[in-house]
């Protein structure tokens, strides 16, 4: 019964990280739009990295032109695709919004996410990956912790908001 109600909220946790505050302030959006707009964004700004990461390995290899290919595009997935629909999602709230935004996502990585994923690698022999989740995981609370720090100043400063 615990089991099955933390599963339940993992599963709510992950639904609300991916989607994140684009629910709320898109009342006027379909939510299955918003879904694929979140889910659109995610596989352009892993396209980013990717392409970035490709060029890098085409420049070591002294394919200069495919290189430039790989950056050019990249470059295309994120200053046009994603940020296009960013601006459709209202992803960029207020710097207090954006902060709490950022640290729910951190949270989630912290308490559910990398929690989960170590354990899952751990138990299949997967050490190297769950070691590499576990360091990863106490960065994410340096993220978490500092984005804090900034939101308590940010309100303090300002009273609310
Ligand atoms: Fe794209
Ligand atoms: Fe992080």
């Amino acid at each position: 019964m615990k089991a099955v109600l933390s599963f339940a909220l993992a599963a709510v946790a992950a639904i609300f990280f991916m989607v994140g505050r684009t629910t709320a302030q898109n009342s006027a959006m379909h939510q299955q739009t918003l879904d694929n707009l979140s889910t659109a964004m995610h596989g352009e700004a892993f396209a980013y990295a990717k392409y970035n990461l490709y060029a890098q390995h085409a420049r070591q290899s002294g394919n200069k032109k495919l290189a430039d290919l790989f950056a050019k595009t990249a470059r295309v997935e994120r200053f046009q695709h994603f940020a296009e629909e960013a601006q459709l999602a209202n992803l960029v709230g207020t710097d207090a919004d954006n902060l709490r935004d950022a640290i729910q996502g951190e949270s989630y990585e912290i308490n559910t996410m990398y929690p989960n994923f170590a354990k899952q690698a751990a138990a299949v022999g997967d050490k190297a990956a769950a070691d590499r989740f576990e360091e990863i995981r106490r960065d994410e609370m340096i993220h978490r912790d500092a984005y804090k720090a900034a939101l308590k100043a940010l309100e303090s400063q300002h009273g609310e908001n």
